[in-house]
């Protein structure tokens, strides 16, 4: 999908939406993630954390698993929205979730309150990456 056919603003009120239901009493820091498949679905989630620190999760992983639950597979681009003036972007640990579904050229956008901020690449912010298509040939299974 070429980035003219990205609905960015759809995904960013997806995020927006959902970035107000997180669950951050700890870090006060709400988040929400935005997916786009190759259906031209979006699936959103927010970051949902926990009185037992280490078990908090990330935004892009609750919106990876609703997407896995309705049963789709590809995302063709994602956008996340935080609060603050820095440019926040995806933690690596969901760039590595993200790269489990998404091609290298799929666009990554982070936004803040008013909008993107910043466009790049799945490659971009995870060079060199170890993905599914390493496995092929192992005797895995791959969706
Ligand atoms: N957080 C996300 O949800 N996504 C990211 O990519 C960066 C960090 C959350 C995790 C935690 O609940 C809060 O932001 C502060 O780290």
């Amino acid at each position: 999908m070429n980035d003219e056919a990205i609905d960015v603003e759809a995904m960013f009120d997806a995020a927006r939406a959902v970035q107000a239901k997180a669950h951050a009493p700890y870090s006060r820091f709400p988040v929400g993630a935005a997916v786009l498949t190759d259906r031209g679905n979006i699936y959103a989630g927010c970051n949902v954390e926990n009185a037992s620190y280490p078990l908090g999760s990330c935004a892009e992983a609750s919106a990876i698993s609703a997407m896995v639950a309705a049963g789709e597979y590809r995302i063709v681009a994602v956008l996340t929205v935080c609060e603050g003036e820095q440019l926040s972007t995806c933690c690596g640990g969901c760039r590595q979730r993200i790269r489990e579904f998404a091609a290298l050229d799929t666009p990554v956008y982070a936004a803040g309150p008013e909008g993107v901020r910043a466009a790049f690449t799945m490659e971009q912010l995870l060079p060199a990456s170890f993905g599914p298509e390493h496995l092929v040939g192992f005797g895995g299974h791959r969706s």
